[in-house]
């Protein structure tokens, strides 16, 4: 975009070129002015391609907070810098030439000596006692600011900012720096927090392992989610569970109760009670609430199906001390979540069921729960969760690689 008219320029460099030429011989490079070989490796505040050397002196000049530059001899790249070099580290690198503003006759700048142009914006000398600012780039924003201290970046006309929201949205727009000097209007808008809203942000998604987000009394907070049935109209919601979760109705009876001495049960019972181990690979989260579809066991592989978070079994405990044999454990860990501890466990209905032991691990990722019982006839007893809810886990998250961020396709 900013191409110094050429023959004002030409003049001013004439006119400089030959005030050097009166002191010595010098060629195209030779200002005793540049240093020669040496590169700065920090991060400039801007950069312009093409110009002549002292097109890129002046350039510096020009720019209210321009106070050292680096020029590539061989591509004509001029870039900027906001403090002396000596505050920058420099490589060496035959292709470079550095300078500081300070080195040179401010004269060279014309009408600009004393301009007051803004960061963004370089003056351009039009007579003897005018000039004008011509706009370059657009100030930094959101975290798109790479310089020091607070000071601002400028971007370039035609730059395009990566993401420009906080974590959990997405801009409506590309935001591009425009020609005078803003960015481009955008809004943030709110990256899915289920499957279905993955599904309408980019119907090309399939099943798989996302970054979905959860709103939480107005924070938004990242979850790993496992997207399933994405092709269909029914996309579900699921978390991988990457420990052993399981939930059991005991096929071990006790064959007396006095020395508490346990048995495999027999067929008939096994089949009548539905007695067997679920283990739960995925368990399906309900939209919106982060609540557990208990009974869905579509990631699941069991001889008889028990519920996630239920325990019991096929005994009778009614004047006896022995321990429940049925199982369950939720184990969270390596997921976005932990048990939210409201969720609350009951007995089954029935006078020989016990709960035994319902036990959070400190931080509530790890729930065991030891039940037992029947309820005659042939039903299965011991507890189970009225409802179990998730929360997002303040203190860990697996891997960002491992599940996709989304990109929304914008309208
Ligand atoms: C230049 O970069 C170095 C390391 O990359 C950093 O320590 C130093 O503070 C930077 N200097 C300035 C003036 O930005
Ligand atoms: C650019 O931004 C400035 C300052 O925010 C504002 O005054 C001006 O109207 C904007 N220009 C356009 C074309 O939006
Ligand atoms: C994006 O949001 C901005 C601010 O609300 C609006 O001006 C602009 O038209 C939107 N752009 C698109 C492409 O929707
Ligand atoms: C997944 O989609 C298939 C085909 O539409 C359907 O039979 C199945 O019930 C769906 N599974 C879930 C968990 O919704
Ligand atoms: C859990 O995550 C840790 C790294 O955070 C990894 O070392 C470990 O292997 C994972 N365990 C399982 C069972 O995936
Ligand atoms: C249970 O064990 C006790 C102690 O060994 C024994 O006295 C009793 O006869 C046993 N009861 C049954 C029903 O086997
Ligand atoms: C359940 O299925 C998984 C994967 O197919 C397998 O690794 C696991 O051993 C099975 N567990 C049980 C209890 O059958
Ligand atoms: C349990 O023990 C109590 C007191 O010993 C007794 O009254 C009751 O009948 C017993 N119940 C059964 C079912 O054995
Ligand atoms: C419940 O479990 C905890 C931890 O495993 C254990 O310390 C405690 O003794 C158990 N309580 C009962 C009544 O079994
Ligand atoms: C725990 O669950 C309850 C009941 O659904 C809910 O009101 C609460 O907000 C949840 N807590 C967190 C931290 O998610
Ligand atoms: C939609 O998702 C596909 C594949 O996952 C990705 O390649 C594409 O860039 C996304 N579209 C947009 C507009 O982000």
């Amino acid at each position: 975009m900013y191409r110094i008219r050429c023959l004002m320029d030409t003049v001013i460099m004439l006119a400089y070129v030959s005030v050097i030429m009166c002191h010595e011989t010098c060629t195209h490079l030779q200002y005793p002015q540049l240093q020669h070989g040496e590169q700065i490796t920090n991060d400039s505040y801007l950069v312009f391609d093409d110009l002549y050397p002292l097109q890129c002196v002046k350039t510096c000049i020009s720019s209210f907070v321009c106070h050292a530059f680096d020029y590539n001899v061989r591509t004509g790249t001029c870039s900027l810098y906001r403090r002396p070099s000596g505050d920058y580290v420099t490589g060496e690198n035959l292709n470079y030439v550095i300078g500081d503003v300070a080195d040179w006759p401010r004269s060279l700048a014309g009408s600009c000596v004393y301009h007051t142009c803004p960061v963004n914006a370089l003056c351009s000398a039009i007579s003897s006692s005018r000039y004008v600012c011509d706009v370059v780039g657009c100030l930094g924003t959101g975290d798109k600011t790479n310089t020091l201290s607070g000071d601002p970046a400028v971007f370039q006309v035609g730059y395009e900012l990566g993401d420009v929201c906080k974590e959990g949205y997405y801009a409506n727009t590309t935001v591009v720096c425009q020609h005078d000097g803003n960015w481009t209007a955008f809004t943030c808008l709110r990256l899915p927090s289920n499957c279905a809203e993955l599904q309408s942000c980019n119907t090309s998604y399939r099943d798989g392992e996302y970054w979905l987000y959860h709103s939480d009394q107005g924070t938004v907070k990242r979850m790993k989610i496992f997207c399933y049935n994405m092709t269909t109209l029914n996309a579900k919601d699921y978390v991988t569970l990457p420990y052993f979760n399981f939930a059991s109705r005991s096929r071990y009876v006790y064959s007396n109760y006095s020395t508490c001495t346990t048995v495999l049960a027999d067929p008939d019972t096994i089949a009548d009670h539905k007695l067997g181990d679920t283990e739960y690979l995925k368990v399906q989260l309900r939209r919106s609430k982060l609540r557990i579809a208990r009974g869905d066991t579509t990631f699941a592989n069991y001889t008889h199906k028990t519920f996630y978070g239920t325990a019991g079994d096929a005994n009778i405990f009614v004047n006896t001390t022995c321990p429940a044999l049925g199982q369950f454990r939720i184990d969270l860990r390596n997921t976005s979540f932990t048990v939210n501890r409201t969720s609350e466990w009951i007995l089954h209905l029935s006078p020989w069921s016990v709960m035994e032991n319902i036990t959070f691990s400190s931080n509530n990722q790890i729930v065991d729960g030891l039940c037992g019982g029947a309820r005659k006839p042939n039903k299965p007893g011991g507890c189970r969760s009225s409802n179990v809810f998730f929360e997002i886990n303040n203190h860990y998250q697996p891997d960002l690689k491992s599940a996709v961020i989304p990109r929304c396709v914008m309208n």
